[in-house]
């Protein structure tokens, strides 16, 4: 395998009311083509900022990126202007955000929703044949009666549905790589397991590379090869999913999966919430932001924050 997406040093602040507020800090890590990823992490922790940024879709105005860069097949899409960014959008890139409501235009056809997003990237072909090629792709990823489905309104369609069709938007330019945020946390548990098996069937028969964004460590190891963990906007571990669920090394990481329902556990294995809130950007933290949480913290970890150790983990244990 080799890699797509590098994302080396990636600070950004956000300006609000004249002070700026670190949102991202030193976040470095890569994905292979083809290669399936989680970026997952409590409420606030820069998720969503990150999967934007790699799109340049964080707010203008508000937005400084303090140093970094992201390199798509070795160009740096920060130095890229808005237009040079545009074509990647979609093409190589692609979101699907993360409230699947808001993505959707309640008075469009969704067929034609679908139609836009293909036509933006292949402006060669006729409406005939992309119609065609819409029809096709809402069968392959589970839409049945896809020539009837294609006239309906998304609120014709249960949350589920409604997800496929957001999938639908986001799969039509063809893109290399997909980033998927939260893609099932308004969804039942059943449809949960369908729409990850459908992000599954999409990096195995199309190739793609799948960024999955989610608070839930639980869904991970359904398919996701590698696990980062996000905390206050960094990452705190990085490590192959199933070592990550098994054998976690960070205490943050250990934490939270003792936090969580997942499969395996026995009856008698207790969940245990972790103490304290997230850190909020506003107050930022010094030395290890997981210090104020952190049972086994010393006093080093209050004063220094400590790099990757080789077992990928940013603690000083
Ligand atoms: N445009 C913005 N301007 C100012 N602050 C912002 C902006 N967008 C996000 N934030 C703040 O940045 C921090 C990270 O937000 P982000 O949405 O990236 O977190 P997240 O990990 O995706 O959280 P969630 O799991 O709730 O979706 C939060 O404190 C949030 O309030
Ligand atoms: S660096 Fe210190 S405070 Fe942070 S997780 Fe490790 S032991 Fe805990
Ligand atoms: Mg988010």
């Amino acid at each position: 395998m080799n890699k797509i997406l590098s994302i080396k040093n990636l600070s950004i602040s956000f300006r609000v009311f004249n002070q700026t507020y670190k949102v991202l800090d030193d976040v470095s890590f890569s994905i292979d083509r083809g290669e399936c990823i989680a970026i997952v992490g409590e409420s606030g922790s820069g998720k969503s900022t990150l999967g934007k940024a790699l799109l340049g879709l964080n707010p203008l105005a508000t937005t400084i990126i303090e140093d970094g860069g992201i390199y798509y097949q070795g160009t740096n899409l920060l130095k890229l202007d808005q237009s040079s960014l545009r074509a990647y959008r979609g093409k190589e890139i692609s979101m699907i955000f993360q409230d699947p409501l808001t993505s959707l235009n309640p008075t469009m056809r969704v067929g034609n929703q679908v139609l836009e997003s293909f036509l933006k990237h292949h402006p060669q072909i006729t409406k005939e044949v992309a119609k065609r090629k819409v029809i096709e792709l809402f069968n392959w990823i589970g839409i049945h009666n896809p020539e009837e489905r294609f006239y309906h309104y998304p609120h014709q369609f249960s949350g589920g549905m409604r997800q496929r069709v957001v999938i639908a938007i986001a799969l039509a330019p063809n893109p290399k790589i997909l980033i998927a945020d939260e893609p099932t946390s308004a969804l039942d548990p059943t449809i949960q397991i369908q729409i990850l098996d459908l992000l599954k069937k999409i990096q195995t028969d199309l190739k793609m590379s799948i960024i999955l964004i989610t608070h839930d460590l639980s869904i991970v190891s359904r398919f996701t090869s590698r696990t980062i963990v996000m905390y206050a906007g960094t990452i705190l571990e990085d490590g192959p999913s199933e070592t990550l669920l098994q054998e976690p090394s960070h205490p943050y990481t250990q934490k939270l999966l003792k936090s969580i329902p997942r499969l395996g556990l026995n009856k008698r294995d207790r969940l245990i919430p972790i103490i304290g809130s997230p850190p909020s950007i506003l107050h930022p933290i010094s030395g290890c932001p997981f210090h104020p949480r952190c049972d086994q913290a010393l006093d080093i970890c209050k004063k220094e924050r400590p790099n990757m150790n080789t077992k990928n983990s940013a603690c000083w244990l």
